[in-house]
């Protein structure tokens, strides 16, 4: 039987899987931030819910002063602890994506929330609310990019991915299930089983949870309630800046710029 544990409190374990895409995710938003942020040469920049600070040691290299909170201690020490290591520095706290504070006066010029964390609102005014809180501390014509998978609520088969990644000598396969999405709740439940091999013993440790469903009309529903920010660009997940898409229900893997007006 599988462990039943919130795989945020193993962050090593979440890293090794999602680290792997970390410098093209990294090159990407740069490369956004380049093509349709604000110009000038603050480099202010904010992750709400920061994870174990894959991005926030990447962005950091990259020459951008790192603020980023999570809800979670256990990816905030992991996050710290590799930034340290790196001799790196940026600013990292515990808060949460939907009433974080910050300092008064304290301004940003780039932030981004990508992998669906945003999803993780699961609530409508908390999606508002953590939209309006970005919107208030970044200048205007800074861009916030958010990535999401949306949902397709035609489907009826649930859906399976699976990742295999190795570091140190630590094997991890995470399997994801996500089951057909409740509309009317705008729910949906996911699975993800993480199986680790380390120093030859073998461990499955199993998450359970629920994300907040849109799809292209109801993300833009979203979207409409904050008027501070303008969308300029949608994406997917190939991170081509000259292949942008419409906002629309073809595809599921979008990355949206947003413009503070
Ligand atoms: C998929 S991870 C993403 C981490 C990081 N942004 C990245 O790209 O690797 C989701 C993170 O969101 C955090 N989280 C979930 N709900 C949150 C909330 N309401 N406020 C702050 N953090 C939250 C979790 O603790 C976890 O670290």
């Amino acid at each position: 039987m599988p462990e039943q544990r919130d795989w945020y409190d193993t962050p090593l374990y979440y890293d090794i899987i999602f680290d792997a895409d970390t410098p093209k995710e990294g090159a990407f938003l740069q490369a956004l931030h380049e093509h349709f942020g604000r110009s000038g040469k603050s480099r202010q920049l904010l992750e709400p819910a920061c994870g174990s600070g894959r991005l926030v040691s990447e962005m950091t290299r990259r020459g951008w002063k790192v603020s980023g909170f999570d809800g979670n201690t256990r990816m905030l020490d992991f996050a710290k602890e590799r930034l340290q290591q790196q001799g790196l520095k940026a600013r990292i706290w515990e808060d949460w994506m939907q009433s974080f504070e910050l300092p008064k006066l304290q301004t940003f010029d780039f932030a981004h929330c990508l992998v669906s964390t945003f999803k993780y609102l699961l609530k409508e005014q908390d999606a508002v609310a953590c939209l309006q809180r970005v919107a208030s501390v970044l200048k205007p014509g800074a861009i916030f990019v958010l990535g999401v998978h949306l949902t397709d609520y035609s489907s009826i088969k649930e859906e399976h991915e699976r990742w295999v990644a190795e570091r140190d000598g630590i094997k991890v396969t995470c399997n994801t299930h996500t089951w057909p999405a409740d509309r009317k709740k705008r729910l949906e439940d996911l699975r993800t089983r993480l199986t680790i091999l380390d120093s030859g013993r073998r461990h499955v440790q199993e998450t359970r949870w629920q994300f907040r469903t849109y799809n292209a009309k109801q993300m833009r529903a979203l979207l409409a309630k904050v008027p501070a920010f303008e969308l300029v660009a949608c994406y997917d997940f190939t991170y081509d800046l000259l292949s942008p898409r419409e906002l629309n229900d073809s595809y599921s893997d979008v990355v949206l710029v947003l413009k503070k007006k």
